[in-house]
């Protein structure tokens, strides 16, 4: 069984596709954290995320099993990961990895803003998880401030329209609900709720 989760930044969408996958016992891809890992390997070296011959490198030689969790979740790295994220080449070089972990027949959850339309769009159920601007600042606000990062709501506001705006108007692989998906807004969910309600969407589509 295949899964693919898409949605915009702080949406949800992770917590999600973690609750899912652990329901259903499945492993899980996030994909977003392989462009924030390519991101950052750029940004680490001095290098521009917007120069497609640096970002193409570093998406070839990622390595999914030395991912650094902790460093990628920083703004900086998600700020660059979405400027990589804009190259069709590198997109291009992360696309076989991705497709090799949806082809495990014990299935899969992977979650992202293509795996509908584009990575998986023959996965067994597909969720687009959403939620209003000001609910996934908060979210993402209090996760950077977790973190030690200072930042006020409405700079980080601005931050994470900006990257919607970057996502949805991409020439490629827009983040768009794909066809077919199931619309899951969690704005008003917690996140067992929202776990809850992904469930439950998915039992009823298979
Ligand atoms: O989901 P997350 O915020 O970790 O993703 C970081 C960036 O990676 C996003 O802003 C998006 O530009 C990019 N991304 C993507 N396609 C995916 C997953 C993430 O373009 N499947």
């Amino acid at each position: 069984m295949i899964i693919a989760i898409d949605g915009p930044t702080a949406s949800g969408k992770g917590t999600v596709a973690a609750g899912v996958a652990r329901h259903y016992g499945l492993k899980r891809l996030d994909t977003g954290a392989l462009y924030r890992a390519v991101g950052l390997a750029v940004i680490d070296v001095g290098g521009n995320p917007s120069d497609e011959a640096a970002a193409v490198a570093a998406a070839k030689a990622l390595d999914l099993t030395a991912i650094d969790e902790t460093r990628i979740r920083s703004s900086a790295a998600g700020l660059a990961a979405s400027k990589v994220a804009s190259q069709p080449a590198v997109r291009a070089a992360l696309l076989a990895a991705q497709r090799a972990f949806a082809a495990d027949p014990a299935g899969a959850v992977l979650d992202g803003r293509d795996i509908g339309t584009v990575i998986c769009p023959d996965a067994d159920v597909k969720l687009f998880v959403t939620a209003d601007l000001p609910v996934r600042t908060e979210r993402r606000l209090n996760e950077l401030r977790s973190r030690g990062e200072q930042i006020s709501f409405e700079e980080l506001q601005a931050q994470i329209a900006e990257r919607d705006r970057r996502d949805t108007s991409r020439a490629d692989a827009p983040l768009r609900q794909a066809e077919g998906a199931h619309l899951l807004d969690t704005t008003h969910l917690s996140i067992e709720g929202a776990v809850e309600a992904a469930c439950r969407l998915i039992d009823a589509a298979l």
